[in-house]
């Protein structure tokens, strides 16, 4: 196959990106990203501050452009993100206890009732555990609300659209022998044990020199399908776009059943939130990169 997309699918995996509306008047950028994938993540248009600006006050502009470009051009769509200490309008931000609870809760089912049957799969709490070697909870206004906050967002997420796969999402999360690793192998493996619905882990992958690359990085992701969920690489974009490294997470996915698919954070390096200096994608401008070269030779080859 000649595109991301259809030589993902020769294995029943997709390949998507993240897509920014602003960007969508760009027809260099359209073109790509039209044709080379098959799954579309927002940016930032489905985030807590972008879909209710003010509280029980939905906004759903930003993402409806998304999500339409999307379909009109024959993607799939995943949803990021309901429940996050990140992108929380300051209404949000300024409550806590049972009416942050609450407002959860409101904000989950608000979202997910406008985009009812029509997501693949969503980020139904993302990055909640914490950096460092604890293992344990980031600190934050969620949190605090109550250890029970992610189980709580989960059976909401699941009575809202039965129809969505609902992933835990984060980043640190793709090295093995990392305690932020284990923490959220542990809680998924404990949601599994008590019937707490969820059904997927987001690695994001992010790789720099601070997280780069392990070869353990295939041990996790089985690690964590074994316990039952699907595992998606939501966000992957790597420091410097090595090829090497590129084909490497790309042939780790291909070896488990169970890794659905992979997205990359953006489509040209000059879209990437870490900027064209990082080289961290698999377009420079209208170009396939080397490390484009080393993605599709690696889905074509399994
Ligand atoms: O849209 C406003 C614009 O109106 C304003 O003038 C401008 C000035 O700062 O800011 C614009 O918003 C920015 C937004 O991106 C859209 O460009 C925000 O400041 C900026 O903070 C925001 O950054 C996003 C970041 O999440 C925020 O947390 C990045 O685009 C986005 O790539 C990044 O994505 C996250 C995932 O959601 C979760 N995992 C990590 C990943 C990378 O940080």
């Amino acid at each position: 196959a000649s595109t991301l997309g259809a030589a993902a699918a020769q294995s029943g995996r997709y390949f998507g990106t993240a897509i920014s509306a602003g960007r969508l008047g760009d027809s260099q950028y359209t073109t790509i990203a039209s044709r080379e994938f098959n799954m579309v993540t927002a940016e930032n248009e489905m985030k807590i501050d972008a879909t209710e600006p003010n509280r029980g006050q939905f906004n759903f502009t930003n993402g409806d452009r998304v999500y339409n470009w999307a379909v009109q051009n024959g993607k799939r769509v995943r949803g990021h993100t309901l429940a996050w200490h990140g992108q929380q309008p300051g209404w949000m931000q300024s409550l806590s206890g049972s009416s942050l609870r609450q407002a959860m809760i409101d904000h989950i089912n608000g979202v997910m009732s406008h985009y009812k049957g029509k997501i693949y799969a969503w980020d139904v709490v993302n990055e909640a555990f914490a950096d460092g070697n604890s293992g344990g909870r980031r600190d934050s206004n969620l949190q605090r609300t109550g250890n029970d906050w992610i189980e709580v967002a989960f059976r909401t997420a699941r009575a809202a659209d039965p129809a969505a796969k609902l992933c835990y999402n984060d980043y640190n999360i793709d090295n093995w022998t990392w305690a932020k690793t284990q923490g959220v192998y542990n809680m998924v493996r404990d949601f599994k044990q008590r019937g707490v619905p969820i059904d997927c882990v987001g690695l994001q992958s992010h790789f720099n020199g601070n997280s780069p690359y392990n070869s353990n990085y295939r041990t996790t992701i089985s690690s964590f399908a074994a316990l039952g969920v699907d595992v998606q690489i939501t966000e992957l974009d790597i420091q410097g776009g090595s090829p090497q490294t590129y084909a490497a997470v790309t042939n780790d996915c291909l070896a488990v059943p169970r890794c659905a698919g992979i997205t990359v954070w953006g489509v040209r390096d000059q879209d990437s939130w870490l900027g064209a200096g990082a080289s961290p994608l698999l377009f420079n401008g209208g170009n396939k990169k080397p490390a484009y070269d080393a993605v599709l030779n690696a889905l074509n080859a399994a």
